[in-house]
């Protein structure tokens, strides 16, 4: 490997993401109530889900049996220990964190800000900016206060103008000191996940139409957001967070590249092409890997993470290319794994960086990369079992303990790139055997698929 291949540009950013929800504890919302609601359920059907499908899941992970797993309660704590998690992402190199504002806490009731509230988010965003660490906001990461819930949510024709009342508060009130901003994570999964196919997630309503009400209504809210947040600071970026995922059709076959490219069409472009003139970069999301196969989804899982999710790091290098066509620079806000005993993680980064780098080269505008997460958190319906974190969370004491990936991605970060000496360094502990495995074990492409 050429080393000066692997270097990346002096201000590339590097980082990782949290969500307020996720993190901080101590939240009253729409999904605090849910959670009270299904634990139990959610225990109980663990036997069934994984216990079948992959069953060295429950054995690995005993706590997804517990309702308590399924409980957001008191998260990591970090609305308290903030300050404590930010000076941690700078021991490990970090220079931007994505952190969310919890929209509950700061207008718990209909149109009353809670001022407290209010302070406590500009401590924690001029937190980051005395350790020198650029904050990407995001306004809105899923979860709503119980009021917005009760007037019928995102399906409410309304709802738009209560966040957009919501988002100028937010911009007017800490937007001197935040210079990226994202104003809705993932409208994809949250709409498909809470409304129509799955209605999975809370508000649990099985509706197409509902569906696209809530889509809808979350294009305009950004528009109308990104306007608002452009007119009182016409010098900060504003984007949103795309969860887009690479189609590929198997064999290149007629029948499947038909679907990948509708699936392409709605799920990575319809929302990005309607917010096209009002984004000033796109933040991407990515975690997943799509092979159609006989007019469905069906992929080789290779190397899977502890959610079962295919690790494919090339698929990054896809979505990169493809989103050149926005002429927008890109921030990689998301993309990381579930891996409790830290055995692909650093393996996974190291991949996903050369994908990356090679779209840099050919083209591709990135300027920085965030990890999900800095942290353990709370991984919504599935709860505390599946561990996304560079920085390892102690259920019962909180204390935090970084992992191995993470010194490897500080490493990384310090010699700003893939370099001989970070991959020598760390090449026996972490890369050697999962590269191996890959090599060995894993079936040959589309040895498995009758056509
Ligand atoms: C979400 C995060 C989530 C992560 C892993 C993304 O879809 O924005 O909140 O924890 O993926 O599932």
């Amino acid at each position: 490997m050429d080393e000066r291949e692997y270097r990346f540009p002096e201000e590339f950013l590097w980082g990782a993401s949290i969500s307020s929800h996720q993190v901080e504890g101590g939240n009253t919302n729409d999904w605090s109530e849910w959670e009270n609601k299904y634990a139990s359920q959610l225990a109980e059907e663990s036997k069934g889900i994984y216990g079948y499908w992959q069953p060295w899941q429950i054995e690995m992970f005993p706590e997804m049996k517990d309702p308590s797993n399924y409980i957001s309660g008191r998260a990591c704590d970090h609305y308290n220990r903030f300050e404590e998690d930010f000076k941690l992402a700078k021991d490990l190199g970090h220079s931007a964190i994505r952190i969310s504002i919890e929209w509950s806490r700061v207008e718990p009731e209909e149109g009353k800000f809670d001022e407290d509230e209010i302070r406590h988010y500009k401590k924690v965003i001029s937190s980051l900016r005395e350790l020198g660490i650029e904050p990407f906001v995001t306004v809105w990461h899923w979860t709503v206060p119980l009021w917005f819930r009760d007037k019928g949510g995102w399906e409410n024709r309304g709802s738009v103008n209560f966040f957009i009342r919501y988002a100028e508060k937010m911009v007017h009130s800490l937007g001197s000191d935040v210079k990226f901003w994202i104003t809705i994570n993932e409208p994809e999964i949250y709409s498909s996940s809470g409304y129509y196919a799955k209605g999975l997630w809370p508000p649990e309503k099985k509706s197409f139409v509902k569906y696209f009400t809530v889509f809808h209504n979350l294009i305009k809210a950004h528009k109308l957001a990104y306007s608002a947040i452009k007119k009182t600071y016409p010098h900060s970026h504003v984007g949103v967070a795309k969860d887009n995922i690479y189609f590929e059709a198997y064999r290149s076959k007629v029948k499947n590249k038909i679907v990948a490219t509708l699936a392409d069409l709605w799920w990575n472009e319809y929302f990005l092409f309607r917010i096209r003139n009002h984004q000033d970069f796109i933040g991407l999301n990515h975690y997943f890997h799509n092979l159609i196969v006989n007019w469905s989804e069906k992929n080789e899982n290779k190397i899977v993470s502890d959610l079962g999710w295919e690790l494919y790091p090339e698929s990054i290098y896809f979505v990169l290319k493809d989103l050149q066509k926005y002429g927008r620079p890109v921030y990689i806000l998301e993309n990381g794994l579930a891996d409790a005993e830290d055995k692909k993680r650093s393996w996974y980064i190291m991949e996903i960086l050369r994908h990356v780098r090679r779209a840099m080269y050919e083209g591709a505008d990135v300027r920085g990369y965030l990890h999900w997460s800095l942290m353990d958190n709370f991984e919504w319906n599935k709860g505390f079992w599946p561990r996304f974190g560079l920085v390892e969370i102690d259920r019962k004491t909180l204390e935090r303990r970084p992992r191995h990936s993470a010194e490897f991605y500080k490493d990384i970060i310090l010699e700003r790139g893939l370099t001989q000496k970070v991959i020598k360094k760390h090449e026996e502990c972490c890369l050697r055997d999962i590269a191996s495995r890959i090599k060995g074990e894993a079936p040959s492409v589309g040895s498995r698929f009758e056509e």
